[in-house]
């Protein structure tokens, strides 16, 4: 069976249904534990299955995060049999042009599907991989990562382009301060009906989409939307080399565009963090 829901509750049929006509050959997932859904994905794509897969799991004992940084989501909710947060990864073969921005599409799409219809947008985006609620509170995450398969059909044609694993993580229900300064936020605040599995049928279809049309056109479509909810637009940042500045917005091509003393910059690098100045 292409929908390969172990557990009853999630929408995996419905998801397929909707999805497999996108995308031939697509199947979807679900485990109850797993240690990591992206890290599962791309052990498969190295050895060669691309199929395109939707992999979600209740559980993950090593989630990732970027950076080589955990993604932890069960919290106070360990062994109580709750799902705390909506935690899955998308895999398919993708081919763009150009890569950049790949995960600022994402983050707009997911923040368009969540945040219903509220006039003044309340998931905002924290370049380049962050989905914050108000008060700088980080909602989720996403981590978007490529696999070559040396030998394998898509190594022979660089048409068919690369194996790309978009895993995405938000927390749902209230997530336990465990010693951070500032609480994570969560989707319940967002939408008080919302679950990890309706979040997932709301997503599914939307990312696919997105992925497919930022193929074709890049990430130029997703930039004036990326602006609306841009949280470091026009606030000082401090970048991980120590240098200040203050953020402009991103480029068409998603790079962070931040005014320092040595003139506008465009960051692009994964290795440069950006982080409000203090007192900013
Ligand atoms: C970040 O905040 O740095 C990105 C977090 C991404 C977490 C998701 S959860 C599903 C997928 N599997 C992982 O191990 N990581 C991503």
């Amino acid at each position: 069976m292409s929908a390969a829901a172990l557990i009853p509750s999630w929408p995996a049929e419905d998801i397929w249904q909707q999805v497999e006509p996108l995308l031939p050959g697509f199947s979807v997932e679900v485990l109850a534990s797993v240690d990591s859904t992206s890290s599962e994905l791309m052990r498969r794509a190295r050895a060669g299955r691309t199929e395109p897969t939707l992999l979600v799991a209740e559980t993950q004992t090593a989630g990732r995060g970027r950076l080589g940084r955990q993604w932890r989501s069960a919290g106070a909710y360990e062994g109580t049999g709750v799902v705390p947060a909506l935690t899955f990864s998308l895999g398919l073969m993708l081919a763009p042009q150009d890569w950049s921005g790949l995960s600022l599409a994402v983050g707009v799409t997911v923040a368009e599907c969540l945040d219903g219809a509220s006039a003044e947008p309340r998931i905002r985006l924290k370049w380049p991989n962050d989905l914050w609620l108000a008060g700088d509170r980080k909602l989720g995450g996403i981590l978007v990562e490529t696999a070559t398969y040396a030998g394998g059909p898509a190594a022979a044609d660089a048409q068919q382009g690369r194996y790309v694993v978009v895993g995405i993580g938000l927390n749902v229900l209230p997530v336990l301060a465990d010693g951070l300064a500032t609480p994570p936020g969560c989707l319940r605040e967002v939408d008080g009906n919302l679950t990890a599995a309706r979040a997932l049928k709301r997503l599914a279809l939307p990312l696919v989409q997105a992925l497919l049309g930022f193929a074709e056109h890049g990430f130029a479509p997703f930039q004036p939307r990326f602006a609306r909810r841009d949280v470091l637009a026009g606030r000082g940042v401090t970048l991980s080399n120590g240098q200040q500045g203050t953020a402009h917005g991103v480029s068409d091509e998603g790079a962070l565009l931040v005014h320092t003393a040595a003139g506008m910059q465009a960051i692009t690098s994964a290795e440069i963090s950006v982080r409000p100045a203090a007192g900013a």
